[in-house]
């Protein structure tokens, strides 16, 4: 019955059975058909889907899966299946029969056991064979809680694979994961089930019809915008995201996620790559928009504490209490309100700030991305006089409007003073209401366009995953390098208390902030909070920097970001000290982790720093090419180098790449640096040596149980690692103690240990290099962040 019903409608909607032929039979399975997703935007989609579809020569099954049995399931799709609605321009009569239609091309199903899909997989062959259509693909829409993933995964891998010639697609709803590690995890998993190219993981923000123009306008309105899309131009982005509602009903989710994982990490990111991507030739090549989009990650400069502010509604806590059953003591740290200062490291966009914004229990319910310009202009005729259209002393900006907010649609809007944009045909002009004002400007004072006809995301989506249309969905790449760029601020910010604001219009400007030197903090001072901090464990702001001693040597110990402050202060102090008596500043610097955030200080907090007077030098470096991302070199070009001004002849990196071979003894790299370094540094007396220790008690690249280094005449050596790459060159400890100063800064909980038992060692560089640090007649100063000193 069913069979010859498809047939029929595709003769109702075609007329002919040669097209239908041609393009092949569909089948769409949608996971989770009664839940809240699928009632609110999927199967209006899906219905759109075969609005738009089944006239162009493709025949279509939709079947309503669930868990639910197959009689109340049946119901509860009916029910959902209820409000379908049609185009406005659609006849009434018309609308009910394609309703009617499609209708009967849904059936529920009960999806549970590995036999239940079996049994779909037969039915899906059994009416292909009767109808004799061709099979065209499977779409499988996940639309269920990520736990039940794994099993779904599995039984379509082994049972609902359509055949040779004909596509699968898997479709994935966020959350995919919840930091970095979990969300290669659930990634690893899913591709032992699928091919990267089978899996389309859903961002509905890539559906808003203002975000899915982004790169067509900026590919049409090219002459225009090329010279203008650059930090030279462009004052700041603000890509931000308000809602009115807030998390009630759904703290169960809330509570592990916050608005930095529901709504930055993913929405406004790729709002944001949409925005500061190099434009391909082709922005319709999937695979062009892929790479560039990925580019952009590897570009964004690591995230700090400072980098971003948090709030929470007030009633948050008590909600969650609520809904979670949680003692009257709990206060959750969840954040619900954030605003992140993003910078680009690249020509195109160095210095530009982009500020993403989200929050629940605000003031408005809108979204969009607006490019603010620099003004550069000044007139000289009074204000009077200024017209939108040609003053270039009016505010310039650029706005995809996503929704809502006083214009009540999605749009584009370009000041008239910037150019007059070209849309396609499906944009038309619109009229605001009157009087309506926008960004400090008169709604006249832009070219405004909307969409002559409001698409739902889900709906534009669909469509893409029907046509295979990669680029508006997060490859696997692409999903690991935004969690890669947003778990360590999130885990920063992990204890950090938000600022609690009551909600709505009564935040006033509460919630207001500023960013300036890379940080961004509230305008406003802290005011009382109305419930008491979460627990005993002492705030960061709690401590003052603590000053003691540490193996006899003065010790600087405070939380991370106030140690990387403290450390880059006196490093420049120093700095200023030795060029003002000196004429140069030596510096030593070492790798790995614990510096970057050091170099990040460095290089935007420190204008005033020398550095045309200083010598950098390397500590220790792996033998690997200067351009291998494993090099030391590598992470001091991205994190300082590349935006400070230092002469090139006063960089040192070490020469571990000679002969097109690398830490050949040989090649006397060793010796060359240290001829280079008694050449230029005045009896070899670094004015400043940065030293990290290892959890082994290692440090340069002097390890324990290795001899090399640990004294003699030479200044610098080849050593071993036990951890890879393991050839190594370093600074000798005869070296490093003939240093001026030694800083040694030690961070996080995996030195918890090293550091305790180092504090009880004596002079023991053979088990504990480490311990043979102490500059003849320079000073020796300790720098450890609590997680590393208190634990
Ligand atoms: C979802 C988030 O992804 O996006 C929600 O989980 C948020 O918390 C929603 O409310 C906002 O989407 P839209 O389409 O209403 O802007």
């Amino acid at each position: 019955m069913w069979n010859m019903l498809i047939v029929a409608m595709c003769l109702a909607f075609l007329g002919c059975l040669q097209a239908q032929e041609l393009q092949g039979h569909v089948s769409i399975i949608l996971l989770g058909a009664t839940g809240d997703l699928a009632k609110k935007y999927l199967w209006q989609g899906l219905f759109q889907l075969y609005l738009d579809e089944a006239g162009r020569g493709h025949s279509f099954s939709f079947h309503g899966a669930a868990l639910t049995a197959p009689r109340q399931g049946q119901e509860l799709m009916a029910k959902a299946l209820e409000s379908l609605s049609c185009p406005k321009d659609m006849a009434p009569s018309h609308c009910a029969e394609h309703k009617d239609q499609f209708l009967q091309l849904s059936q529920y199903r009960q999806l549970k056991t590995a036999e239940d899909y079996q049994a779909l997989n037969k039915d899906i062959e059994a009416q292909l064979q009767h109808t004799g259509l061709r099979e065209a693909g499977r779409i499988f829409y996940f639309s269920v809680p990520p736990f039940a993933y794994e099993d779904i995964a599995r039984n379509i891998n082994s049972s609902c694979r359509p055949g040779p010639g004909a596509w699968l697609r898997v479709v994935l709803e966020k959350p995919f994961g919840h930091d970095h590690f979990s969300a290669r995890q659930l990634a690893t998993e899913l591709g032992t089930f699928f091919q990267e190219e089978e899996m389309y993981r859903v961002d509905h923000y890539l559906g808003k019809q203002a975000v899915a123009q982004i790169l067509p306008f900026r590919d049409q309105n090219r002459k225009a915008l090329d010279g203008l899309w650059n930090r030279h131009h462009v004052e700041r982005v603000e890509i931000i995201m308000k809602e009115t509602v807030d998390a009630e009903g759904r703290t169960g989710f809330y509570e592990e996620y916050g608005v930095i994982r529901d709504v930055l990490q993913n929405h406004l990111t790729e709002v944001l790559t949409l925005v500061a991507m190099e434009l391909p030739h082709n922005v319709s090549s999937a695979e062009a928009v892929l790479r560039h989009k990925l580019q952009v990650f590897q570009a964004l400069r690591g995230l700090q504490r400072g980098s971003a502010i948090v709030g929470q509604y007030q009633s948050y806590s008590e909600q969650v209490r609520r809904e979670l059953q949680k003692p009257d003591s709990f206060h959750s740290l969840t954040p619900t309100f954030a605003a992140v200062l993003v910078h680009i490291d690249n020509l195109r966009w160095e210095g530009v700030p982009f500020i993403l914004m989200s929050g629940k229990a605000l003031d408005e319910r809108v979204g969009y991305a607006r490019i603010l310009f620099k003004n550069q202009a000044c007139c000289v005729q009074s204000e009077k006089h200024w017209a939108a259209a040609q003053s270039q002393c009016l505010p310039r900006q650029l706005v995809f409007h996503i929704g809502h907010g006083d214009l009540g649609s999605p749009a584009v809007l370009v000041s008239r003073n910037l150019f007059r944009p070209s849309l396609p045909s499906s944009w038309k002009e619109m009229e605001g209401p009157p009087g309506l004002r926008l960004f400090g400007s008169p709604l006249s004072d832009y070219y405004a366009y909307s969409p002559v006809q409001e698409r739902d995301a889900h709906s534009v989506l669909l469509s893409h995953i029907f046509h295979g249309r990669k680029d508006f969905f997060i490859t696997t790449e692409n999903l690991l390098a935004s969690w890669d760029f947003w778990t360590p601020l999130l885990e920063s910010l992990a204890h950090k208390a938000p600022r609690l604001y009551p909600g709505g219009a009564e935040n006033g400007r509460l919630l207001d902030f500023e960013f300036s030197s890379g940080r961004l903090f509230f305008s406003q001072q802290q005011p009382e909070q109305l419930v008491p901090g979460p627990g005993p464990a002492p705030m960061p702001s709690d401590f003052q920097v603590l000053r003691a001693k540490y193996r006899e040597s003065p010790l600087v110990s405070a939380w991370s970001e106030e140690l990387i402050s403290k450390l880059a202060n006196d490093i420049e102090a120093t700095a200023v000290r030795a060029v003002r008596r000196f004429g140069q500043f030596h510096l030593a610097l070492s790798g790995g982790s614990s510096p970057v955030a050091l170099f990040q200080q460095l290089a935007t907090a420190h204008y005033g720093f020398p550095w045309a007077h200083t010598h950098l030098w390397l500590v220790d470096e792996r033998c690997v090419p200067l351009s291998d991302p494993e090099s030391n070199f590598q992470g001091l070009q991205a994190h300082l180098l590349q935006h400070v001004r230092i002469p090139y002849y006063n960089i040192h990196p070490m020469p571990v790449h000679l002969q097109q071979r690398l830490c050949a003894e040989e090649d006397q790299g060793a010796q060359i640096y240290a001829r280079e370094i008694s050449a230029l540094v005045a009896n070899s007396s670094f004015d400043l040596v940065l030293l990290g220790m290892g959890a082994d008690g290692h440090t340069a690249s002097l390890f324990p149980q290795s001899p090399t280094g640990l004294d003699g005449e030479q200044l610098v050596v080849l050593t071993t690692s036990p951890s890879q790459p393991h050839r190594r060159m370093s600074l000798s400890l005869p070296l490093i103690n003939r240093a001026k100063k030694v800083a040694v800064l030690v961070m996080g909980r995996m030195k918890r240990e090293i550091t305790t038992l180092v504090s009880r060692v004596g002079h023991e560089p053979k088990k504990w290099p480490i311990s043979g640090v102490l500059p003849h007649s320079g000073q020796l100063v300790w720098y450890m962040d609590y997680d590393a000193f208190l634990g």
